[in-house]
């Protein structure tokens, strides 16, 4: 039997001491009488110097010809380095090329966002999705922690289903065996089936929405973490909704320091997410938008834009002057930073285009909408953490929502919204439990009540008050991780126009 190669994560227990390591070529360097090879085997990346007389022949031999991606089996002395990534570097005795690599599409050179996204199954590789994904699974690891240690059992709901949960406008439809069968939109409704069997569930599962739209914040699959608690009131929901995204931030704050440093994220606002989230009525967020300090600091955003738009071209400018005379490395730096300062710049251009029509929507917002991106953006302004918006009009929220009992207009909903721009990353609220009510809800959402019969037996043996909500898994690593698109917060995403890798 082969043995577990020794982890690059794990070199610190191995100081002084001979290992093998397995993955594939990142990166090379040569110099006189020595390649530097930098291996990365999914933990983390190692430099191994290969010098030319500490190592036979086939061994220089299988580094030099190593081409980038290429297998590599790597033996040599474990060395405690400052300098290096990961702090320590390996001085090889043995190289073994395992399997050479092609041409390699992804080159450290800049690519397309389309380029990256059709070669995904590749560039998984890189540092940048790694890191990403890496704090992906740190976040799946903490919400099953945070729901295990409160009592919750994990229980999975159906993916094929005959009803719609969210409305029938973003349904997916199959055949199922000549009959009609949706890909389900989310687990809620058998989730409170579950809930009046358990007490305490969380669902943790795939949902899919036909998302007609391209935004940065819809994917068309994803997964989504649903909590349902029999006995909870709305309050006791936002409570727990916060305790989670505390944890959540709080344990990718402990345990991914190194992955958010790989991102280039600034943690001082992920630092500032601590209890109490602000509560916000949504009659007081209608206000809040129509205000004139939102009108000023949608101005006042404009204005700071303009001068990063005017420093930039600066310093563009002065860049270019420069580069004639400038040496190799130098020259590399400022390709990098031209990189840098284009997608910036169309960044900013964007913006300025858009934010007069958000200082338009938010000045006009008409109560009984509902909250669009741009809304939600500008209203996360006005705080400093996630806030939660609550008891919204009932005719935007749907079907199976409580009414609050002192203003029918109004359904006992809540949504968490994360600063910085990210917007709804929690939707949820306080269920409706009275059969007449949700009969008659069904009807007037014109959803056929034959397939809601059996969720209707909910409402008829040992109703009782219950509340739940539904935490976008992507939105919430979008956020986390800083990321301008949903897109790259799952290993391959789904969108309206993109069903490959
Ligand atoms: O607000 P939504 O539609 O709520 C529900 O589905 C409820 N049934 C959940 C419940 O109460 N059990 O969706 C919940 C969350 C959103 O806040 C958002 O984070 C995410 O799911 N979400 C999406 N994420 C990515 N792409 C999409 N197209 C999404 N639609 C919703
Ligand atoms: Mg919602």
């Amino acid at each position: 039997m082969e043995r577990e190669p020794t982890y690059i994560e794990h070199l610190n227990r191995h100081e002084g001491e001979t290992v093998t390591l397995k993955g594939w070529l990142y990166n090379k360097r040569a110099s006189k009488g020595i390649f530097f090879l930098i291996l990365r085997d999914g933990t983390g990346l190692v430099q191994c110097v290969v010098t030319q007389d500490a190592v036979d022949e086939a061994t220089w031999q299988a580094a030099d010809e190593a081409t980038q991606e290429s297998a590599l089996e790597v033996t040599g002395t474990v060395r405690r380095d400052e300098r290096q990534v990961g702090g320590y570097e390996v001085q090889a005795t043995t190289v073994r090329l395992l399997h050479r690599a092609e041409d390699y599409p992804i080159t450290p050179k800049e690519h397309g966002i389309e380029f990256l996204m059709n070669h995904r199954h590749l560039w998984l590789r890189s540092r940048r999705p790694w890191a990403t994904l890496r704090i992906r699974n740190r976040i799946i690891m903490a919400i099953h922690r945070f729901f295990q240690e409160r009592g919750f059992l994990q229980m999975d709901a159906p993916i094929l289903t005959g009803n719609a949960v969210e409305g029938t406008s973003t349904l997916f439809e199959i055949d199922y065996f000549d009959r009609k069968a949706y890909l389900t939109q989310s687990g809620q409704l058998h989730g409170e089936a579950m809930a009046m069997a358990f007490g305490k569930i969380y669902t943790f599962g795939p949902t899919f929405r036909a998302e007609k739209s391209k935004t940065r914040r819809h994917l068309t699959e994803f997964w989504m973490i649903e909590p349902e608690m029999a006995f909870y009131d709305l309050d006791m929901n936002m409570q727990l909704a916060e305790d989670l995204i505390v944890h959540i931030v709080q344990t990718v704050l402990r345990e991914a320091r190194m992955e958010l440093e790989v991102l280039g994220r600034d943690t001082a606002p992920l630092e500032r997410v601590r209890p109490p989230f602000p509560r916000v009525a949504y009659d007081e967020a209608v206000e809040i938008l129509r205000s004139d300090e939102t009108a000023r600091m949608i101005e006042e955003k404009i204005e700071a834009l303009k001068e990063e738009e005017t420093a930039l071209k600066a310093e563009m400018e002065a860049n270019r002057k420069r580069y004639g005379q400038a040496k190799k490395a130098e020259k590399r730096r400022i390709d990098a930073r031209e990189i840098e300062i284009h997608r910036r710049l169309a960044e900013i251009e964007e913006d300025l285009r858009n934010l007069p029509q958000w200082a338009e929507s938010a000045r006009n917002f008409a109560w009984g909408n509902d909250f669009g991106g741009s809304d939600e953006t500008v209203l996360t302004w006005h705080f400093d953490r996630p806030i939660i918006v609550h008891r919204f009009p009932a005719a935007v929220k749907a079907f199976y929502m409580k009414r609050d009992p002192e203003d029918d207009r109004l359904a006992l909903g809540m949504d968490v919204l994360a600063p910085e721009g990210y917007g709804e990353i929690i939707g949820g609220g306080e269920r409706a439990t009275d059969l007449a009510f949700l009969e008659r809800q069904v009807q007037e959402h014109n959803l056929p009540p034959e397939v809601f019969d059996w969720y209707f037996d909910l409402r008829r043996y040992g109703s009782v008050p219950h509340s739940g909500f539904g935490l976008g898994l992507e939105r919430t690593v979008a956020w986390i991780c800083g990321l301008a698109h949903l897109r790259e917060a799952i290993p391959f995403p789904r969108l309206i126009d993109r069903l490959t890798p």
